[in-house]
């Protein structure tokens, strides 16, 4: 491969910020130079009065996820594209393991998914939805391959749901073996009696999905889990975490010193509750956890805590079903017409991230750059084994590079969009920077608003142990 060096440009990682020029060889960055150097190179890069940053790291995508009937619409081929449009160089997405079935057999099924569809470098988690003997040995030969981080569900029961007793022996067994147990935290047994009641008493809007879920329910889930991770020793993730309820009890657990950490989503950021009424409209913002009042204040404590590192990591969970009927797929958002608890849960969002956490949090004085690059791409790489190859520009890493223009705006719309859904959950927003240029592994794959990759330019990355434990 020719050498390719990006010029002019300001390159910030999570700690610096640098008038630096940054040297790429076969794949990898090689140098980064001060101005007044006289290297040349046969492909040249202007990023003149924009940042230079480390491609972005989603560490939760459900591409093709199956739930309630349907499938989530963006494959692997059109999700990692719209995830390289939004400047994410590498997802973690969550292999399924279902009930009766073997979690080998879950995660190979979700390689072939992958494999050759890629436009970016993908890791898994394995959802292990039936834990036994079997799924317990299992976790050590998947973490043979790389897969090194279990996703399990208090949500969702006749699911993907694991009892307590399922729970803690997952978690033996990867206290045992250096595993991060990540978990949807959402007492899911207390729900499904609140969603009875609600549909008994005819609330069957969209709407109800957000109430029925308290917040409460949420913080109570992440306290059980945090428990059952300190008495097996685990590590524990919580993901898409939304509820000052379960804030409070990470920090409570951080400060106790223990490995316990967590993640927000953009969706939790900046949507709320009210996004979920106006009809069957609200189906859009569907996802568990839901949407959150905005009034009770849970969007300040989650911008608070990104700030203190109470929170680590700001993921998408992209999971989108299309509010039409997909091509494929058929009928997703209105199965759920008349029964808000039919709807399938989740949103997309790979696309938008890195944007909307520069615009919402940079260029809204929330967070620092240094910060926005932490939480979205050096983090995710060090909480999933993945560091210092992804996740940084440094000598010896891979050269997965964003280029921000950070004094362009632009509309998200889903008529410009690039996942497979068919609407945004941010139309019409004004984002104040705009991706420019993506590198994966040296090779441009966006500018120009063009695509020029390939599908299956995107490898399977086998992950380390976690290396963050801050
Ligand atoms: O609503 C959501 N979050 N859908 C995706 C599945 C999950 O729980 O992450
Ligand atoms: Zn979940
Ligand atoms: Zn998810």
């Amino acid at each position: 491969m020719s050498l390719t060096l990006i010029r002019n440009g300001t390159v910030v990682t999570a700690v610096e910020k640098m008038q630096a020029d940054v040297l790429i060889d076969g794949g990898k960055v090689v140098a980064l130079l001060g101005r007044e150097h006289t290297v040349v190179a046969e492909n040249e890069i202007d990023a003149e009065g924009k940042l230079v940053i480390p491609g972005g790291i989603d560490v939760h995508t459900h591409m093709e996820l199956p739930f309630g009937g349907t499938f989530a619409a963006d494959t692997f081929e059109t999700g990692t594209r719209a995830a390289a449009f939004g400047g994410t160089t590498t997802i973690i997405d969550f292999a399924v393991q279902t009930k009766g079935q073997s979690a080998m057999d879950g995660w190979e099924a979700w390689m072939e998914k992958a494999r050759g569809n890629c436009a970016i470098d993908y890791g898994f988690h394995m959802i292990t939805g039936d834990i036994n003997d079997q799924t317990l040995k299992e976790m050590e030969q998947l973490m043979r391959e790389g897969v090194t981080s279990f996703k399990m569900f208090m949500a969702y029961p006749g699911v993907f749901y694991s009892d307590d007793g399922q729970i803690v022996r997952a978690m033996q067994k990867a206290a045992e073996d250096g595993a991060t147990i990540c978990m949807h935290a959402e007492n899911g047994i207390a729900i499904d009696v609140f969603v009875q009641q609600a549909l008994e008493r005819g609330e069957t809007d969209p709407l109800y999905h957000g109430i029925v879920r308290k917040s409460i329910l949420e913080g109570e889930a992440a306290h059980r889990a945090i428990k059952l991770a300190e008495v097996t020793g685990a590590q524990l993730y919580i993901v898409h975490l939304s509820a000052k309820e379960a804030l409070d009890e990470v920090i409570r657990a951080r400060d106790e010193g223990l490995r316990v950490y967590a993640e927000t989503c953009p969706q939790y950021l900046f949507l709320s509750l009210d996004d979920l009424g106006n009809g069957f409209e609200g189906a859009k913002y569907v996802c568990s956890p839901p949407l959150r009042d905005r009034a009770a204040g849970h969007q300040d404590r989650l911008w608070r805590g990104l700030r203190t590192n109470d929170l680590q990591v700001v993921s998408t969970d992209h999971c989108p079903f299309c509010m039409g009927d997909h091509p494929r797929f058929g009928t997703q958002k209105q199965l759920g017409q008349g029964d808000f608890s039919k709807i399938p849960n989740g949103m997309p969002g790979v696309e938008n991230r890195m944007e909307l956490i520069y615009s919402g949090g940079v260029a809204e004085g929330r967070i620092d750059a240094n910060r926005f690059v932490e939480i979205t791409a050096t983090t995710p790489a060090r909480m999933f084994g993945l560091y210092p190859r992804k996740g940084t520009i440094a000598v010896g890493a891979d050269a997965d590079i964003v280029i921000l223009d950070t004094k362009a705006t632009h509309v998200i719309t889903a008529e410009t969009h690039h996942m497979d859904v068919d609407y945004s959950a941010y139309e019409g927003w004004e984002l104040s920077c705009m991706v420019e240029t993506v590198l994966s592994k040296g090779k441009v794959i966006i500018s120009d608003g063009t695509y020029h990759g390939n599908p299956g330019d995107g490898e399977y990355l086998p992950r380390g142990l976690s290396q963050y434990h801050n």
